[in-house]
């Protein structure tokens, strides 16, 4: 079996992150609906938050697929390393990036495992639905989605995070405007300039595993491979 490898942020990754949540709240807060989607980690669900009805993805992640921890500066207790990143990406004043999926709430179910809140775009897909739905995707479609991912991407390097599991399943599209977001970082890890010697997701960028320079311009090459 695996380590579950434990990794501290820096202080300055994350910044005010609340007490840890539990599920108890996230029932006064949130309605669960079907089941939206499942992959290596979590089955997510479709939700709703109690207080003003907005449409929320809830994505549950029981403690025995979680491979990486995090431990959050200020915190008892080690968070799921998709948690960690996420709180990353999301902090400051702008609210993170428009091409990434927004972390809304989580919860911890002792024992049990996480319930992650996640904005839901009203009319979105994954990229795996749209395209097995549509076909091939035209030139200018692709064009315009890559260009949307790579954006994303080079945010999430530029914060120090890189996501190690961009396929068409971790791309959500929103169908009525053709904006992507970037969702899954249940296989990301903080950049760093050694080798990685864990992986756990399945994509063909698990190559980046044995790369000595995860870097962006790395994972941004195999984006584009990717692609075609
Ligand atoms: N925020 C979201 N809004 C709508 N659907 C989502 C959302 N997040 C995930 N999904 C759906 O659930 C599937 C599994 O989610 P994901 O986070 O990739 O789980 P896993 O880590 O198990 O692969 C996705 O491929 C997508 O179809
Ligand atoms: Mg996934």
């Amino acid at each position: 079996m695996l380590d579950k490898r434990i990794v501290d942020l820096r202080s300055d990754q994350l910044e005010g992150v609340r007490a840890k949540n539990v599920k108890e709240h996230f029932e006064k807060q949130y309605k669960m609906g079907s089941l939206l989607g499942s992959g290596g980690f979590g089955s997510v669900f479709s939700g709703q938050r109690i207080s003003d009805g907005l449409q929320v993805a809830v994505k549950q992640i029981s403690c025995d697929r979680i491979q990486q921890w995090a431990s959050l500066p200020g915190a008892a207790n080690a968070v799921p390393m998709e948690i960690a990143l996420l709180l990353c990406l999301g902090r400051g004043s702008g609210s993170g990036h428009r091409g990434i999926i927004r972390m809304l709430d989580w919860f911890e179910m002792p024992g049990q495992g996480y319930l992650i809140v996640f904005e839901k775009p009203q009319h979105c897909q994954d990229l795996f639905d749209f395209i097995t739905e549509r076909g091939a995707l035209e030139e200018p479609i692709a064009q315009r989605f890559l260009k949307q991912v790579i954006e994303a991407l080079q945010f999430c390097h530029s914060e120090g995070i890189v996501h190690r599991d961009i396929k068409d399943e971790n791309i959500l599209v929103d169908t009525r405007t053709g904006d992507i977001k970037i969702i899954d970082f249940g296989s990301g890890a903080v950049l760093k300039d050694s080798i990685y010697t864990d992986f756990e997701g399945k994509a063909a960028s698990g190559w980046l595993l044995h790369m000595h320079e995860c870097n962006m311009n790395v994972e941004l090459f195999l984006m584009t491979f990717l692609s075609f």
